[in-house]
């Protein structure tokens, strides 16, 4: 039981209600509010969710103020720069680095469920030519658990595991269909020989009649990208799988959600839309105009890959693949990708601009991937489904934490009502206007 508490008093009724304040192994402590209503008859309103903790959890750690994020305790920067994105998949799902022969053993199942039904595959030939990847993905992915019914007892830790493993071995084979579908190729069936990221490129950019080999460089740099794109704790994405999950849909409904979620342009479709941005803005000498409008409130437009609900520092991502940024082109003889130069123009004019600097708005996670994604030949409306496949491991964490719990209950928000007080209706004959 927690020893802290915090007293709220009602200024109108004179109650008093003590609130158990509970403290994490790091960030800020919380008040449990779970009382409140049966005590006080109020609820707390909190619209966006920015001072709410809406679960407990031991996966991920995030300190806004300080740039820091940490997957189970590990800095991301020691995770980007010594590990891979097959040993934070099972650190993220299992808690613990593994040793060499869990790796070796995890890594085998995940490369011996990377096939996708035949029937499944069929799928894409009924989407448009010019349907969005995240469109098809979704729908593929909600689709899977038409096919996986024997194995989708969420109370069954076998059933749960073998979920965990398909879902993650077989994102980068739809997500692949679903590129192959949209150029008009034959889909390429996945190598299990090949490493994730490396499969993944084969995929991509293999042809039946040519000799395809992937280039280790663009295999690498998509392997970082994934490690930092692993998990974020609550986002908008994750805390929809918990959502979809909390009421006991299956594990693939859930991820769908979370697709779909991770799709809008404040979320994970903000790579897309940072390219966009910066071929609109086109020179150095329209940055001004550009800056401006994001900085008028009556303009829709916001200087995409800036600003974060957490983050008010840099993004430790952000400054990491910034570098990989250099690294890669570099690697891959583009060095003065145009694009980059913008970019890295904007950052500084936008870090020297009192509105940014004031409001705390940092490059975030989104602003240079694209560019790395687009160095190495994926197309843009690609973008979010490559940071799909790699949320994919933090979703999964994040449902098998909840799952897990005993004590999981269905999520239900509650609201301010503002509507209508109780009024009877009029037959149409009596209405006026
Ligand atoms: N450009 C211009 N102004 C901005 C921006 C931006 N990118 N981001 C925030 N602001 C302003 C906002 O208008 C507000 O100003 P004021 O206080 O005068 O009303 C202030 O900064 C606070 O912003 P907010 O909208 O209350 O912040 P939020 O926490 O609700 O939104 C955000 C966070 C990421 C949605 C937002 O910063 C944004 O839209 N950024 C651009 C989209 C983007 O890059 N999204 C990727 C986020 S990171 C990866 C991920 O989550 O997938």
């Amino acid at each position: 039981m927690p020893s802290k508490s915090f007293e709220l008093k009602n200024s109108s009724s004179g109650l008093t209600t003590s609130l158990p304040v509970r403290a994490g192994t790091l960030g800020p402590e919380v008040l449990d509010i779970a009382s409140l209503y049966k005590e006080q008859g109020v609820f707390t309103f909190d619209p966006a969710f920015g001072a709410t903790a809406s679960c407990e959890s031991k996966i991920t750690y995030i300190d806004g103020d300080a740039g820091v994020l940490l997957y189970r305790g590990y800095p991301v920067e020691q995770l980007a720069e010594k590990s891979s994105f097959m040993e934070v998949a099972y650190l993220l799902i299992n808690a613990e680095l593994p040793t060499a022969r869990q790796l070796e053993a995890f890594s085998h199942s995940i490369s011996r469920h990377t096939m996708i039904n035949e029937s499944l595959l069929r799928f894409f030939n009924g989407f448009y030519h010019s349907a969005h990847p995240m469109a098809m993905v979704s729908a593929v992915v909600a689709s899977m658990s038409a096919f996986y019914h024997d194995s989708m007892d969420i109370h069954d830790p076998r059933h749960r595991e073998i979920f965990s493993h398909r879902i993650i071995a077989k994102l980068p084979s739809i997500a692949a269909a679903a590129h192959k579908h949209s150029v008009g190729q034959p889909f390429i069936y996945p190598n299990n020989e090949l490493d994730y990221c490396s499969n993944l490129l084969n995929m991509f950019f293999a042809v039946p009649c040519e000799h395809y080999e992937v280039d280790p460089v663009a295999a690498k740099a998509l392997d970082l990208l994934f490690i930092l794109h692993a998990d974020h704790e609550q986002n908008a994405s994750t805390s929809t799988v918990r959502l979809a999950g909390s009421t006991g849909a299956n594990p693939y409904a859930a991820i769908s959600a979370g697709v779909s979620a991770l799709w809008g342009p404040a979320h994970g479709g903000a790579n897309e839309a940072v390219l966009s941005m910066l071929e609109q803005i086109g020179s150095v000498e329209n940055i001004p105009k550009y800056l401006a409008m994001a900085k008028d409130r009556s303009s829709y437009f916001r200087l995409m890959g800036f600003g974060h609900r957490v983050y008010k520092n840099f993004d430790p991502r952000a400054k990491i693949i910034r570098e990989t940024c250099h690294e890669v082109l570099h690697k891959l003889g583009d060095e003065n990708n145009p694009l980059f130069e913008l970019a890295l123009r904007l950052e500084e004019i936008a870090l020297q601009d009192e509105y940014f600097v004031s409001r705390k708005l940092y490059p975030n996670v989104d602003f240079y991937s694209g560019i790395i994604y687009s160095a190495l030949g994926i197309p843009r409306s690609m973008f979010t489904v490559m940071f799909a496949i790699a949320r994919t491991v933090g979703w999964v964490a994040h449902w098998l934490e909840m799952v897990s719990d005993p004590a999981m209950r269905i999520g239900r928000p509650r609201q301010l009502y503002t509507g209508p007080t109780r009024r009877d209706y009029v037959s149409v004959a009596l209405r006026r206007g």
